[in-house]
């Protein structure tokens, strides 16, 4: 038996033996009463009865154990022209004093923290403070508007908002303290306080009573210990797109998540305490999360915090930059970066300037790997490229090739096998075991590793109804795809209204409820498209109410304009075309797949179910306007 394959057997028949050694690398207060409850599923818990405290896994422990004089966090910061390093001693003075400063402002244990900022060292501080402090943080993404932070903060219902004033995106500087000023005008939720870092380059109004400038609380503050929390307890939410307007918020657990992330970046990502581990990603993603603060600080590795792209900051040659400087040995993006560094930069000029000699492995996840990028990537760096699949609710892989256990050849377009710990299969609609090669619905058979998501915020309803009563006795992945001869997974796209743009989660349901709001739609469809870039790209087909006479075009920069200003201009909506019906089952259901398949140019079968047929020539006619479903 190869080696992989004994570490999974003995994951999934022995979890609690498996897992139990994995947790021997987690410092613990007090021990833990066993492995894993499976009382009462499908709510396992992972580690009932410890104590620890995620922060002191993350610093303290390293400071005591010889790593204080170590590099912890490298800040690199391309659009600001800053490279900052800061080391395991530096880096615990720091949240231990910004902790100090959220006590003072009446953070407690359990209570919840907003925290809305852009890729500076204080993002991470602030996530570290309150891990240490047993409060729940909840990071929302730069990128997002107003409105999706307000819908954020009425859920979390933080007593402390922690933000910056502002963010250089490449050469334009984003003002967050007005998007967060017009969240907390709209949210019913009212935090106390809120603490903004204020950058060099733009400055924040303040309103008195409410808002304090981060330098002035932190030169006042006293460093604050750790406190012991369960392993049960949540150490954040993090919200993620669903089908609906309201975000699902993932909690993620204390002691499961700590034990889950250190196995990872040995096991599969094949990295060793003191070395460099980068993942260019943002900390309000589950990446950014799992392995730009968590994962490698609990290893003892020296992680990058980059504010930068990949392209146009200053060049297509940043990571190759950065890996070099840095002595980076893993990296972790999404595969839009490269496909953009693919574009600027065809031929791998720029990579010839940079000594790549110390770097192991690029990992890529987020959204499918298409074989033109691997390949490009492969054949520029030799070196092996990585593609790994999982989401903002497992928090950690599901598919790899784990590199730290045993190295699987290659198969472009398959994220290779399951992680020790998932027991992935294929079902069929009626939840039956589908055979190899055979697609279907992926699920993961109960109960999932330690790490995943336990709950929802506060919507335990919801988190049954969405994951597990789909298919009694797995997790519901809403992902397609199949398991072939070798067992390699192969994972073709997600079953509901979730796209991915660059890489980012969005929903096209949350995206039509905004479109849909326009007082000249009748009703709309949003289908995520396919783009040689981004992966995907939302595009907009609306239906005017009758008698409505305004221009078309300036209806569609309208519809534009409001969901770059209620989602965010990360949606990337920038398309819509004005169509006189859209196509329907009997039952009135928009048939979205096959907008998309006619818009995509794939081969698609006449639903049987549609109530008028010749709608698909006028959709096609219409989507051709906007340059989709051309076949030349
Ligand atoms: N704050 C404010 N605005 C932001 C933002 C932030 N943190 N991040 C992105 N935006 C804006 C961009 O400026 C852009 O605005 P525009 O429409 O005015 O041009 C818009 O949102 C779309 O951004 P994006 O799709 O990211 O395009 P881009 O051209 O800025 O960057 C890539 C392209 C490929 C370099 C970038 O998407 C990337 O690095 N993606 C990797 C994603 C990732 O890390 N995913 C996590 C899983 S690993
Ligand atoms: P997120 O929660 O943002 O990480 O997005 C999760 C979704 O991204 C998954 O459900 C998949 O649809 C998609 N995804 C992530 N990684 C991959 C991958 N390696 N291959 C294909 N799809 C992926």
């Amino acid at each position: 038996m190869g080696r992989y394959e004994d570490f999974f057997r003995k994951s999934i028949e022995d979890p609690a033996g498996f897992w139990g050694e994995a947790a021997k690398e987690i410092t613990w207060f007090e021990p833990y009463e066993k492995v894993l409850d499976d009382s009462n599923p499908p709510f396992y818990k992972w580690f009932p009865g410890g104590k620890m405290n995620t922060c002191y896994n993350a610093l303290d422990r390293h400071v005591e154990g010889g790593r204080a004089d170590q590099v912890a966090l490298i800040y690199d910061s391309p659009v600001t022209g800053t490279i900052r390093k800061f080391t395991y001693r530096e880096l615990l003075d720091k949240v231990s004093r910004f902790a100090g400063v959220l006590r003072s402002l009446g953070v407690e244990k359990g209570d919840t923290v907003v925290i809305y900022m852009p890729m500076i060292p204080e993002a991470a501080i602030a996530m570290l403070a309150c891990a240490r402090l047993g409060a729940v943080h909840s990071v929302v993404f730069g990128g997002f508007a107003a409105h999706e932070l307000a819908i954020r903060i009425d859920d979390a219902k933080p007593k402390v908002v922690v933000s910056a004033s502002g963010a250089r995106e490449v050469t334009r500087v984003i003002e967050y303290k007005p998007l967060l000023d017009r969240a907390l005008e709209e949210a019913g939720h009212k935090p106390r306080s809120c603490v903004i870092y204020q950058r060099d380059f733009v400055k924040a109004d303040m309103t008195p009573g409410r808002d304090h400038d981060w330098e002035e609380l932190v030169q006042k503050a006293e460093p604050t210990e750790c406190v012991p929390v369960d392993a049960t307890d949540p150490l954040y939410i993090l919200y993620t797109s669903g089908t609906t307007g309201i975000p699902k918020g993932v909690v993620r657990d204390n002691g499961g998540h700590a034990v889950a992330l250190r196995w990872s970046l040995e096991y599969i990502y094949g990295v060793k305490p003191g070395e460099v581990y980068w993942a260019a990603s943002d900390v309000g993603w589950v990446v950014g999360h799992s392995y730009i603060v968590y994962g490698p600080l609990i290893t003892g590795c020296t992680t990058i915090l980059y504010e930068g792209k990949s392209v146009g900051t200053p060049d297509p040659g940043a990571f190759w930059r950065v890996i070099s400087e840095h002595d980076v040995k893993v990296l972790f993006t999404a595969p839009t970066a490269f496909r953009a560094i693919k574009k600027e930069d065809p031929n791998g000029e720029y990579l010839k300037k940079y000594d790549l000699s110390g770097f192991r492995y690029l990992f890529l996840a987020g959204e499918r790997l298409d074989p033109d990028t691997y390949h490009w990537a492969s054949d520029l760096l030799k070196k092996p490229v990585i593609d790994h699949w999982w989401q903002t609710e497992t928090g950690w892989p599901i598919t790899a090739n784990c590199m730290g256990i045993e190295e699987f050849p290659i198969k472009p377009g398959s994220s290779t096998k399951p992680v020790p710990g998932y027991n992935v299969k294929i079902l069929d609609p009626d939840g039956k075991e589908l055979p190899r090669d055979k697609e279907g619905i992926v699920a993961i058979k109960l109960p999932l590793p330690p790490g995943t998501l336990p709950t929802l915020w506060k919507k335990d309803d919801r988190f049954v109804e969405s994951y597990m009563k789909p298919f009694p006795g797995y997790y519901y992945t809403s992902d397609g795809g199949f398991i072939d001869s070798d067992g390699y997974v192969w994972i073709m796209g997600r079953m509901d209204d979730v796209i991915n743009v660059s890489g980012h989660r969005l929903s096209t349901g949350e995206m039509e409820e905004v479109v849909a709001k326009h007082p000249a739609v009748a009703e709309c469809a949003v289908v995520g498209v396919s783009d040689s870039l981004k992966g995907q790209l939302p595009v907009g087909l609306v239906v005017l109410k009758a008698g409505v006479d305004g221009d078309p075009k300036e209806i569609v920069s309208d519809l534009v304009r409001m969901v770059r200003d209620q989602i965010g201009p990360i949606a990337c909506f920038k398309q819509a075309v004005v169509v006189k019906r859209l196509p329907k089952t009997r039952s009135g259901k928009i048939l979205r797949g096959t907008i998309r398949k006619i818009a995509d140019c794939e081969e698609y079968r006449m639903p049987s179910t549609i109530d008028d047929p010749a709608i698909l020539g006028e959709i096609e006619e219409a989507l051709k306007t906007i340059g989709y479903a051309r076949k030349d």
